[in-house]
């Protein structure tokens, strides 16, 4: 197997009306947990949707275990297939994701796909059920369930088909803190079960859990910085710079600052 799961050279991208990406480069190994930071609208769903084939850059190139992620070469059966075995997309939205009448039935699409065995089909549906603690909703329609029962049901979706690579759109926004401890915790899991795990996401306090290291894009849908989280977590210019952090969320050290970013007293002069 490539020693690289993502080799990203060059990749720009436009939607109709707005810059997506701008020239990003940057290479995932196999097995490691990657922190994908940026402001609101940097580009991080971008990438994800081009690390899964879903969208193809106009410039640069993509190589995913080590061959060219192309329009073509998805539109070879062969090719997807063994493609969407390996990589699986949690959007940050579940309900763009999930379709189906009941949770199994949910569960149950991607390794029916897949070819496997009804028994096959049935263990896997249980075996990812139970590590999600959903067991109780597998009759349950899920476009009826709470936000975070919808973000476990569509992880399931995902990690029945097993694959070696995960890509995770913002998967703790919404969610409350026990079902976004048990989030990291799974993410932990998952890595350590040897899986390469992407996630996008803004919220800084999870990186150090959720990754060992951090690409950070710009505003400007360029990438700002990367390296190991612990040291991108401490670039305090660098988060400034991708609206990461507010100016004044670092000025208390002693000395009285101006607070650039006081939404409270902006209001009150009105
Ligand atoms: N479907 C779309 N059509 C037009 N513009 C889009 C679309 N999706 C994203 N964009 C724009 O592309 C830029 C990058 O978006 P996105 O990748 O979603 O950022 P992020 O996930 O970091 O918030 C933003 O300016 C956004 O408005
Ligand atoms: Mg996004």
């Amino acid at each position: 197997m490539a020693k690289n799961v993502f080799e990203v050279k060059t990749v720009s991208y436009r939607y109709q009306d707005a810059a997506g990406l701008d020239g990003v480069s940057f290479v995932v190994a196999a097995g490691e947990k990657v922190a994908l930071l940026g402001a609101n609208g940097a580009g991080k769903s971008t990438i994800l949707k081009i690390l899964d084939g879903l969208i193809f850059p106009d410039k640069g190139t993509v190589v995913a275990f080590g061959e060219n992620l192309t329009e073509p070469a998805l539109n070879d059966e062969g090719f997807a297939t063994a493609f969407r075995r390996r990589v699986g997309f949690v959007f940050q939205n579940s309900d763009a994701q999930l379709f189906s009448p009941s949770v199994w039935e949910e569960i149950a699409f991607g390794p029916l796909h897949l070819g496997l065995d009804p028994a096959q089909i049935r263990s896997r549906v249980e075996d990812t059920m139970h590590i999600l603690g959903i067991t109780h909703l597998k009759e349950r329609p899920p476009y009826h369930l709470s936000g975070g029962e919808k973000k476990k049901v569509a992880l399931a979706s995902v990690l029945a088909i097993n694959p070696a690579v995960l890509l995770l759109d913002e998967p703790s926004a919404g969610l409350d803190p026990k079902t976004e401890e048990f989030l990291i915790r799974l993410i932990g899991d998952l890595s350590r079960a040897g899986k390469t795990v992407i996630t996008a996401t803004q919220d800084l306090g999870i990186v150090p859990q959720i990754a060992s290291r951090a690409i950070v894009l710009g505003e400007d849908h360029r990438l700002s910085g990367e390296g190991a989280a612990v040291d991108v977590l401490a670039d305090e210019e660098l988060l400034r710079e991708a609206n990461l952090v507010h100016h004044h969320a670092h000025a208390h050290n002693g000395t009285e600052h101006f607070h650039p970013h006081s939404h409270v007293e902006e209001h009150d002069h009105h």
